[in-house]
């Protein structure tokens, strides 16, 4: 056990390479770190007592995000293969729209990711082409895979879908605004009749 000094040392150190891990693009090294306190304390010591002060905080360090979810439930849905990355794509915009949301933001990841994606697929009208991918169809599809309810998950990917036209609404008011600083007229009228309500004329 080390000494009283030498453990505040050591609880110093430990902390120093956890924040090093969450704020540094390139972490310090155990052997660096230990190094800095002229070796005083070993990378064995302090490799140790990070899982210590991690257990203590119940903190992890490698939290499930949304983002994870993708591959495994593209994968089981029938799409085209040309589609893929287009709903890969828009996913991922949902996802990140859903972060800029409080109620959204509550959800489990697994449930931010369905609904993201179903509201991608929605958006870009792929039942058009199968009818497995209507939108109470492809609600029940996603709810078998990811294991979720499928009043919460149509619950959801409703919210996600308010909060993307509430966005999109913003975008357009600002651009209006600039047009009317500039004096243009013409221009702010063009904008009002053409507010987009299909994502396809959106670039996500
Ligand atoms: C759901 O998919 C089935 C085919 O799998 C189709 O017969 C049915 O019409 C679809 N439902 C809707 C509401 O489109």
């Amino acid at each position: 056990m080390p000494t009283r000094k030498s453990f505040l040392q050591l609880l110093g150190a430990v902390c120093i390479f956890l924040a090093s891990k969450l704020k540094d693009s390139r972490p310090l090294s155990a052997e660096k770190l230990c190094m800095y306190t002229d070796n005083s304390i070993t990378p064995r010591e302090l490799l140790d007592w990070e899982l210590v002060v991690l257990g203590k905080l119940k903190w992890n360090m490698a939290p499930v995000i949304p983002n994870d979810f993708i591959d495994h439930i593209i994968r089981r849905l029938p799409l085209p293969k040309d589609r893929l990355p287009m709903v890969r794509k828009h996913t991922l915009t949902f996802i990140a729209l859903c972060a800029t949301d409080d109620r959204l933001a509550m959800n489990p990841p697994s449930m931010i990711a369905t609904g993201s994606m179903g509201a991608a697929v929605c958006g870009l009208q792929l039942d058009q082409a199968d009818q497995r991918l209507t939108r109470d169809n492809l609600t029940d599809l996603l709810a078998k895979i990811t294991n979720t309810e499928v009043d919460c998950l149509r619950a959801c990917q409703e919210q996600i879908e308010r909060v993307l036209a509430a966005s999109l609404q913003q975008g357009q008011q600002s651009r209006q605004e600039t047009g009317v600083r500039a004096g243009n007229k013409a221009r702010e009228q063009q904008d009002q009749s053409s507010t987009p309500t299909d994502v396809r004329d959106v670039n996500l």
